[in-house]
């Protein structure tokens, strides 16, 4: 019997229980291995070599996993370690492995829902200083209008479960207002953060209807199968038996308690201690 080898899929918490959940249902037959580093969470303001540090840490121990393929579902570490990682570690030490991000494949879809051509990011403290998504989108579409907002109570909302709370209420529509203020063309907004999915209805009751917001799942998913499809050696080499295994660097017990909110269904996790 050939061997296991997963699609590993890492966020630094639960945020990318979102992703995957849109990446299982548009590539059912695949094996994924998850892996929170809950224990470390949250990334969104520590700094570049942190970031870089932790991410490259997981990133190993998914490769030792025996995935050939990982996914950072996370927007602080694809903003902050990805290109590291793509550049300076996978040349050296894993020429055969991949590790996708997740700021990309937004980015490529960005520009064909914007009718004004003025889009807005939301995100993690890093990744708005990062620059990232003002730097790709330019790649792809340089006539777009890019304004950011740093959202930085918005995870620890999350979190902590407070996403019906009034002071959920008052830092999203603080956060929404800053950002309609920089220009009132915007039309398009990206939820440049995993977990912000969880905030829609919030967010939702304070922005015009006509504006569009992007969550990242569906659109990573999509990306994902468009790579597979271009890659067939990387395609052929995922191993397909459906199974779905999930490790925290903090306790199993917890993450078990809070994945559901982002899964959509109970999750069954490892301790795993790095
Ligand atoms: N899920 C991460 C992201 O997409 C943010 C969480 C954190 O700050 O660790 O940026």
């Amino acid at each position: 019997m050939s061997k296991k080898k997963p699609i590993g899929v890492f966020d630094s918490g639960f945020g990318g229980l979102t992703v995957l959940k849109e990446i299982v249902k548009q590539l059912p037959d695949y094996d994924y291995l998850y892996l929170g580093d809950n224990a470390r969470a949250p990334y969104g303001s520590r700094s570049f070599e942190t970031v870089y540090e932790y991410t490259l840490e997981c990133v190993k121990q998914l490769f030792a996993m025996d995935c050939e393929l990982v996914i950072l579902a996370c927007n602080t570490a694809s903003a902050k370690a990805l290109r590291n990682i793509q550049q300076k570690y996978l040349p050296e030490i894993a020429t055969e492995k991949r590790v996708l991000g997740v700021i990309r494949p937004t980015t490529e879809v960005v520009g064909k829902l914007s009718r004004t051509g003025h889009v807005g990011i939301l995100g993690t403290t890093g990744t708005i200083t990062s620059n990232s998504y003002p730097i790709e989108i330019a790649k792809f579409y340089p006539n777009i209008v890019v304004h950011q907002e740093a959202c930085p109570m918005w995870v620890p909302i999350v979190e902590n479960n407070e996403i019906e709370s009034d002071a959920a209420d008052l830092f999203i529509q603080k956060n929404l207002s800053n950002l309609l203020s920089k220009d009132k063309n915007i039309d398009t907004i990206i939820l440049g953060c995993t977990h912000y999915p969880l905030l829609i209805n919030t967010i939702k009751k304070h922005l015009p209807s006509t504006i569009t917001i992007l969550s990242q799942g569906e659109i990573v998913a999509e990306g994902l199968l468009d790579y597979l499809k271009r890659h067939p050696a990387m395609e052929q080499k995922c191993s397909k038996g459906k199974s779905i295994e999930f490790f925290t660097t903090d306790s199993a017990e917890n993450f078990d308690k809070a994945a559901s909110l982002f899964y959509g269904k109970p999750v069954k996790s490892n301790h795993l201690e790095l």
